[in-house]
């Protein structure tokens, strides 16, 4: 790396004005000292319409933990996306990302994604991580929502014979269910991890309005740290569950009537991958100036900054699109906006903007 790196410096002097990087990424597609990249080394199918994409990351990028999502870029008809994704590898292997073919980005990566090329990459982050402490697990997830927990299963359950994990995965049929044969082939192998296929079409979504489904299940539910990732409305569902138990704990000391719960709301740990954006709706939008850009759009008062430049043809900052990561955040000239979470109207100048979860509020002025 040191001589790599005495090579640099001296190679700059005869490659200006392009620095020296741009010559060694000719040769070494993940080298580069201004983008973290990462080569795809192989693409394996899942169900009919998800694939998972191993990569290989240049350097920048940190070691994952078990459950974290990294933020991908990727080029589609010359204009530049990034997207965020769980990584499913185990921790302490090069990532991978499973990507369900929804949506335009997401539906090219899956399609067309082959080895050798290359991701542009941010570092991996999240708080939907494994216990510090090890402890009984419950995982619940529907859909894609499995991605994370994959990999928190991979990590824990081969390596940590101590550990006790409980999944109860919801998808449509069998052949929608991601890693179906890996999952049941490691309850097989593994004492230590129960899984419960839980199919739609055959039984309906899973009912979290009373707690009979996950009494029947997992009867010690209420003593275990519990995980869920999947879409909205499941996880509203089970986040009610939880608030009602934790109420009723709290009404009995600390103790739920079944047995014991702590009220901790740390109990049941969320990884959303969407967001509810429905506090502009019946709202008016404005003119919004993309200052730097010398664009002019009327907007509505419902749709997201970020949306309106990206079909504008501007290249706009972003990264999660719901409000997490702060990757899309824009000055605000002039204007105010409103957020599309909570309905409240703000602006400040010089205010950051998250563009992805807010809307115009009357005339609006950002620095782009
Ligand atoms: S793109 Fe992540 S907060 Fe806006």
């Amino acid at each position: 790396m040191i001589r790599l790196r005495k090579l640099a410096r001296a190679a700059s002097l005869f490659t200006t004005p392009l620095a020296p990087e741009d010559f060694l990424a000719l040769f070494n597609p993940v080298f580069s000292t201004r983008q973290l990249r990462g080569v795809v080394t192989r693409v394996v199918p899942e169900t009919a319409d998800s694939a998972t994409i191993f990569f290989r990351p240049g350097r920048g990028w940190q070691a994952h933990k078990a459950g974290q999502w990294a933020r991908i870029g990727v080029e589609l008809d010359g204009v530049f996306h990034w997207r965020s994704y769980s990584l499913s590898a185990p921790a302490g292997q090069d990532p991978a990302i499973t990507v369900s073919d929804v949506g335009a980005v997401s539906g090219a990566l899956v399609r067309n994604t082959k080895p050798g090329d290359v991701l542009f990459l941010a570092p991996p982050q999240g708080d939907f991580v494994l216990p510090e402490h090890p402890r009984p697990l419950l995982m619940l997830t529907a859909g894609a929502g499995i991605t994370p927990v994959m990999s928190m299963i991979r990590t824990l359950v081969p390596h940590r014979p101590d550990s006790d994990v409980e999944l109860i995965h919801s998808a449509r049929t069998p052949a929608d269910s991601i890693f179906r044969e890996e999952l049941a082939e490691l309850a097989d192998q593994f004492p230590n991890l129960k899984v419960t296929d839980w199919y739609t079409s055959e039984r309906g979504r899973f009912d979290f309005s009373s707690s009979k489904e996950l009494d029947a299940l997992c009867p010690d539910w209420r003593s275990r740290a519990a995980y869920a990732c999947g879409p909205e409305g499941f996880l509203d569902d089970a986040e009610s569950l939880w608030s009602a138990e934790a109420a009723a704990a709290a009404r009995n000391g600390g103790k739920s009537p079944e047995g014991p719960f702590a009220a901790d709301p740390v109990n049941l740990i969320i990884e959303r991958f969407t967001t509810s954006l429905a506090g502009g709706d019946a709202h008016d939008g404005g003119l919004v100036t993309f200052e730097a850009s010398d664009r002019e759009v009327e907007a509505d008062g419902a749709t997201p900054l970020l949306d309106v430049g990206e079909d504008a043809g501007l290249l706009m900052p972003s990264g999660c699109r719901m409000g997490i990561c702060h990757s899309c955040l824009i000055p605000l000239r002039a204007g105010h906006v409103r957020d599309l979470r909570t309905g409240e109207v703000h602006g400040e100048p010089g205010q950051l903007i998250q563009t992805c979860v807010s809307a115009a509020a009357g005339p609006v002025n950002l620095d782009i």
